[in-house]
């Protein structure tokens, strides 16, 4: 996806607010999860922001979990240097990975993980599996992960609605942004429903996903690394 430099980077976010509904929160909330999950939770957890982005959730965990050692990890280098501007002097306490997760070398070294909204831009072709067993090796065993993601509605019914009040949520956040910029995030997406995330996560590693949290057909999960 096309990744916001230095000067755009609160266009970016201003862009994600009007898109995804609940975003300005999904950090947050997710961070807020992991630092009450039983290995996370401790003083100094070793934390893996997966697709870090622009680093939302990195400002949520420094601000949160100051304690916590934490890698951000993201294949773009120009979403790494946005991350990293917006931090500030706090990015130099980071472990910063310009990497995908399939890549990540190392076994269970973290203590929990946080992926918030990239699962959806992988198709479901075995890349989706590959990700999550990959995120499954890097944590230890018991660990959680955070995942946030597009979802295909749960009843065929609901779709069209779903996606008439997707567009009304963007219109009334008077939503104008690039077609680079909001393809791979709408239409380039690639979300699955709930039996078929529970498959792909229970082969990669995780118990079954518990739904902790939902605007619209964006969601989120608590995962937990099988022993
Ligand atoms: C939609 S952005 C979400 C960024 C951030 N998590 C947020 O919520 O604002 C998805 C990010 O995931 C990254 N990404 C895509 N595939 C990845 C992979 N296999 N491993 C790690 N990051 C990946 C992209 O480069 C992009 O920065």
């Amino acid at each position: 996806m096309a990744a916001p430099t230095g000067g755009e980077l609160s266009g970016y976010d201003l862009v994600v607010q009007g898109l995804i509904p609940g975003y300005a929160s999904l950090a947050r909330l997710s961070v807020a999860l992991l630092a009450a999950s039983p290995l996370a939770g401790p003083n100094g957890a070793e934390v893996l922001v997966a697709g870090c982005g622009t680093g939302a959730e990195l400002v949520e965990a420094v601000a949160q979990r100051p304690d916590w050692r934490l890698s951000a990890i993201d294949p773009s280098k120009a979403m790494l240097s946005a991350a990293q501007q917006r931090l500030g002097p706090l990015a130099e306490g980071l472990n910063w990975l310009e990497s995908t997760v399939e890549d990540l070398q190392g076994e269970a070294c973290f203590d929990g993980a946080l992926s918030v909204l990239v699962l959806q831009s992988l198709p479901d072709d075995g890349s989706k599996l590959a990700f999550l067993s990959a995120l499954a090796r890097c944590l230890r065993p018991g660990g959680q992960l955070v995942l946030v993601d597009l979802m295909r509605p749960a009843l065929p019914l609901l779709e069209d609605q779903m996606a008439e009040a997707w567009l009304g949520f963007q219109r009334a956040s008077q939503l104008r942004a690039p077609l680079a910029l909001l393809e791979p995030l709408t239409h380039g997406a690639h979300p699955v429903g709930l039996a078929r995330l529970t498959a792909l996560v229970n082969a990669a590693g995780f118990g079954d996903p518990a739904r902790v949290f939902q605007a619209l057909d964006y969601e989120g999960f608590l995962l937990q690394r099988s022993p």
